[in-house]
């Protein structure tokens, strides 16, 4: 073990950690231009602050064209001047340390944009430096080396004349995927991070970082056979020198594999967002989009196989949004008459868990999807290409809204909502994509006023887990596993346990679990008045009890 490793595992600040995530385009503007900016999240620091967030992951803000909202970087050392400058960015940095706040860059890393002046080179010629920086297949036009799919839609696969030669792409043709297997370029990346932490930054998310060892001619996008190897050298070469929060984006993460990649030892990083909780509404074999009913007895053996298979032998991210994914009150909560008690509900199961809680933008606020009538509204390439080539394929105009509805990212990527006044307070000008018009009932200014709101609930759970060692290190146990309704489950360590109880569905239920527990201390609870032996609709509880 190196010293490094020895001295981070000293220094495990991010397990007791809630981290918020800011999706930067849609948070604050600060110069009316319509897009959320660094000026903007500064002047929001003090909320942040109060809500008791420790860390602040904000999605990618480098030099980009935009093609997928600031995951196509054209420079990795500068800012998008849609958002700022690199002063704006040094000054975020500072006054989020005053308040106690690290900041977590956005690293994407499998690939750049088009526009990058790594790819502008490497197109000039095969003998160019920076042409073995990305991945490339000599071909004829029209042949594709295989039939690989990018994730936005079509081949993975794009020819560039020029060169006769193909270059491969998971995503948009606009994001070149880098060529890892190349040493100079794991050096420039390494070199990029190290600039970055000598900046004071507090760690860093990884996107698609499962996705980087890639090997095309089999067929292999993630878990690629160099995977753990590429990544214990970037996690030595970078972030063991430091004493950050890392957390890689890892869609094919078995609790294996997970284990692999949060292993105590810190060989790799903190931990991983996996998405197998996430998954479970959509058909076998199928796309997000074609939509299965939710499986709640599934979601719940889902959650607690990753708590017991990662319990001292990694460490879970636990989250509900980001920037991808739709709002959860809207998924498995209600966003209707329950909307305040399902988010509470969903907040507390979640924050109980072990693992380090990632709120996104609005979710302390229980916002809601969104319904725009008409594709124009929609600014996502994922949702938009989806909508034209199931319209061109004959679905019906009303089932492709309704997946919409339910999935598109455009539901998480509505501006903020601040307050009552007008674009609720986002912005002074034209908001880049529309606001929710439920912004007049659900806004900070209102909830921060109201004891009763989510907001309040989200900085009660918060503190809560500040105060009580157990929802950091307690063993957790599922308990009623079978049940339709119910969603318990104990957290014990050695002095303390802990239960947490919840109700998904819409019926009051009994739960035999609160007549056993009625002596023990109510630390939260989202209905007013004395707990009884049966759950209301969305009733959440945790209890606690001495040992
Ligand atoms: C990740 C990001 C997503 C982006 C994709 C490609 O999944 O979270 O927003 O589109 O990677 O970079």
């Amino acid at each position: 073990m190196t010293e490094n490793i020895a001295q981070n595992q000293k220094h495990l600040w991010w397990k007791n950690a809630v981290v918020y995530q800011i999706y930067p385009k849609s948070f604050q503007d600060s110069d009316g231009d319509g897009v959320g900016d660094i000026r903007g999240i500064i002047s929001r620091l003090d909320y942040l602050k109060e809500l008791g967030v420790d860390a602040v992951w904000i999605s990618p803000m480098y030099c980009s064209p935009q093609n997928d909202n600031g995951y196509d970087i054209s420079d990795y050392q500068d800012i998008d001047p849609m958002f700022g400058t690199l002063s704006d960015m040094d000054e975020l940095i500072a006054e989020s340390g005053k308040r106690g706040i690290r900041i977590i860059m956005d690293l994407v890393l499998n690939h750049t944009s088009d526009e990058h002046r790594w790819f502008e080179e490497a197109k000039k010629g095969k003998d160019n430096p920076y042409h073995d920086y990305y991945v490339w297949r000599d071909g004829e036009e029209g042949v594709y080396p295989n039939d690989m799919k990018a994730v936005f839609g079509g081949s993975a696969w794009e020819w560039v004349p020029e060169l006769g030669q193909y270059y491969f792409h998971q995503f948009a043709p606009e994001q070149p995927d880098l060529n890892w297997e190349n040493p100079k370029v794991r050096r420039e990346i390494y070199d990029m991070i190290l600039w970055w932490m000598d900046r004071g930054v507090g760690g860093f998310r990884l996107d698609v970082i499962d996705q980087i060892a890639k090997e095309p001619d089999r067929g292999i996008t993630n878990n690629g056979p160099r995977l753990h190897e590429f990544l214990r050298e970037l996690s030595k070469e970078t972030f063991q020198k430091g004493n950050l929060i890392t957390v890689g984006e890892a869609w094919g993460a078995t609790t294996e594999i997970a284990k692999k990649y949060s292993a105590p030892d810190g060989s790799e990083f903190s931990m991983v967002f996996q998405f197998e909780h996430m998954m479970l509404d959509q058909q076998d074999g199928k796309e997000k989009w074609d939509l299965a009913p939710l499986p709640f007895v599934q979601l719940k053996k889902c959650l607690a196989r990753w708590q017991d298979a990662l319990f001292q032998k990694g460490w879970n991210s636990l989250f509900w949004n980001n920037h991808d994914l739709p709002r959860i009150v809207s998924r498995w909560g209600n966003d209707g008459r329950y909307r305040v008690e399902s988010a509470k509900m969903l907040a507390a199961v979640l924050h109980g868990m072990q693992g380090t809680p990632y709120i996104y933008q609005g979710e302390e606020l229980g916002m809601t999807n969104v319904k725009f009538s008409d594709i124009s509204k929609y600014r996502d390439v994922e949702t938009t290409n989806m909508y034209y080539e199931r319209i061109e394929a004959g679905y019906a105009k009303a089932d492709v809204m309704r997946s919409i509805y339910a999935k598109s990212r455009d539901n998480a990527r509505t501006p903020m909502q601040w307050s009552k006044e007008p674009n609720a307070g986002f912005t002074k000008g034209t908001p880049w994509i529309a606001v929710n018009p439920n912004y007049a009932e659900i806004n900070v200014e209102e909830e921060r006023k109201d004891p009763d709101s989510v907001y309040q609930f989200y900085r009660s759970l918060i503190r809560l887990r500040k105060e009580y060692p157990v929802f950091v290190d307690g063993k957790f146990e599922l308990l009623l596993p079978e049940d339709e309704h119910i969603f318990a489950y104990t957290r014990t360590d050695k002095d303390t346990q802990m239960l947490v109880c919840a109700n998904f569905t819409e019926e009051t239920v009994s739960c035999p679990l609160l007549r056993q527990w009625g002596s023990a201390g109510v630390l939260i609870h989202n209905y007013a008045g004395k707990l009884g032996e049966e759950l209301k609709p969305f009733e959440v509880v945790i209890l606690v009890a001495r040992r």
